[in-house]
């Protein structure tokens, strides 16, 4: 018998593993594999946690809900209910805000590469947008003169977790230099914008802070210039998301009240100090949010040896999780039925799809595993099901919700006539 370390909403009870308050086999019985279950008191908690560190050294304060970590429409309404903005990235995102109860101006929009007919649509929504590009600004005025311009700046800092999910610095798409949001702000006060605001994003996945806290100076630094050389006065300060979460054994919690001391407190000191007046501070967490309120369930289907490996094969692939296939990231996997087992044996966990890359885990040390065992992936609620596919042609999973002490089916599976919804046959 082992005791494992669990954390809410998991809890072992008699070696099985219940998730706030159910047992996750009685759940897949009834919904099936694989299933994304997701909390909503975890959600509700991580928004709060988050806030109130935060707020707590600086009272103008924004978290804007990164959408695309985890687009659900219950959970944009969850965080909604507590009060969060809103990140989004493309049209849809911005549908489905409004479709969740956000207003406008509780949105930012903060794409890259964005067509001329998007941002029509964003300046019709009145959602302010943090132009990535001179070319996203000249073709946003050129729509209308907007309320509010805000001009995404590189603060040449760079951060995250893989290569894929580092958002600054001389090799990112993203963002302008220093001297080019100088002339941003000179062209959209040209235009007569009255209202403004900066912001940045330097990666995902952040736990340590030095990183975070030399770009929000860089940040302030380049917000100062533009205040005294263009005459610009700033209604926010975006300093965008990446707020990490442990997913390896050896990793640590990001400090919050560190964070919260090393990054807000001088934050409002140099605002103050730079002569910045009272702007909001933005972040625009996603992962913080809902990655460990939600776990993957998936069955076992086969167990396999060959010469040089153990294999699992689960019926989630890289379709349903892509994480560790794209990014060679490690989700803890525990073997729901088996919790208390001690590990005996090292697996590769595979899933349907007809790649070699198809793996949730390689060399995994789990206790003996069998045919029909039930597995969770923990850490599944950021960037899981959104990034989900039908590839290989298979429906997507379906989405469970616990809340308020009640199970609720918050997606359906999808059917495999969902895979032929926007075809037509060419006769
Ligand atoms: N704001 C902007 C402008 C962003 O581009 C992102 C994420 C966020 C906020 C939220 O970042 P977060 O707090 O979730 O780290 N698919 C990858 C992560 C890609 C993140 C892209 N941008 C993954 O699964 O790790």
């Amino acid at each position: 018998m082992v005791k494992r370390k669990l954390r809410e909403p998991l809890e072992d009870r008699k070696g099985s593993l219940f998730f706030d308050g159910f047992s996750v086999k009685e759940l897949v019985e009834k919904y099936d594999t694989p299933l994304y279950l997701l909390s909503e008191k975890r959600i509700r908690d991580n928004y709060n946690r988050l806030h109130n560190a935060l707020i707590s050294n600086y009272k103008h304060l924004r978290v804007y809900y990164a959408a695309k970590a985890n687009s659900n429409l219950t959970v944009l309404k969850i965080l909604q209910s507590e009060g969060a903005y809103l990140d989004t990235v493309s049209p849809g995102e911005v549908f489905m805000g409004l479709s969740s109860g956000f207003t406008p101006d509780r949105m930012l929009f903060t794409g890259t590469s964005v067509r001329n007919d998007e941002l029509k649509f964003l300046s019709g929504a009145n959602i302010t947008v943090n132009v990535d590009s001179q070319s996203e600004l000249d073709r946003l005025l050129k729509i209308a003169v907007p309320p509010v311009v805000s001009v995404r700046v590189n603060p040449e800092v760079v951060a995250g977790h893989h290569s894929h999910c580092i958002t600054a610095g001389p090799e990112s798409k993203f963002g302008l230099t220093e001297e080019d949001a100088l002339k941003a702000y000179v062209t959209a006060k040209r235009a007569r914008v009255e209202r403004f605001g900066i912001h940045m994003h330097i990666g995902s996945g952040i736990l340590d802070i030095e990183p975070y806290s030399l770009a929000v100076e860089k940040l302030l630094s380049i917000a100062k210039r533009v205040h005294e050389e263009v005459g610009v006065e700033f209604e926010f300060i975006d300093i965008g998301g990446g707020f990490g979460v442990p997913y390896k054994p050896e990793d640590k919690d990001l400090d919050l009240s560190e964070f919260s001391s090393k990054i807000v407190a001088p934050f409002k000191s140099k605002v103050k100090e730079y002569g910045l007046g009272k702007p909001f501070l933005c972040v625009e967490p996603g992962r913080y949010l809902v990655c460990d309120a939600s776990i993957l369930l998936t069955t076992v289907n086969t167990v396999k040896s060959t010469p040089s490996k153990k294999f699992v094969g689960v019926d989630a692939g890289f379709n349903t999780l892509v994480r560790p296939t794209m990014y060679g990231s490690y989700h803890p996997i525990l073997v729901a039925n088996k919790v208390a087992q001690a590990d005996k044996e090292t697996y590769d966990v595979v899933g349907p799809i007809c790649e070699s890359g198809d793996a949730l885990a390689k060399d995994r040390q789990l206790p003996l595993v069998e045919e029909g065992d039930l597995l969770a992936v923990l850490n599944a609620g950021a960037y899981g099901f959104s990034m989900s596919s039908q590839y290989n042609s298979r429906p997507r999973a379906a989405e469970v919700m616990i809340r308020q002490g009640k199970v609720v089916m918050v997606r359906q599976r999808e059917q495999l006539s969902d895979l032929m919804s926007s075809q037509r046959t060419a006769e």
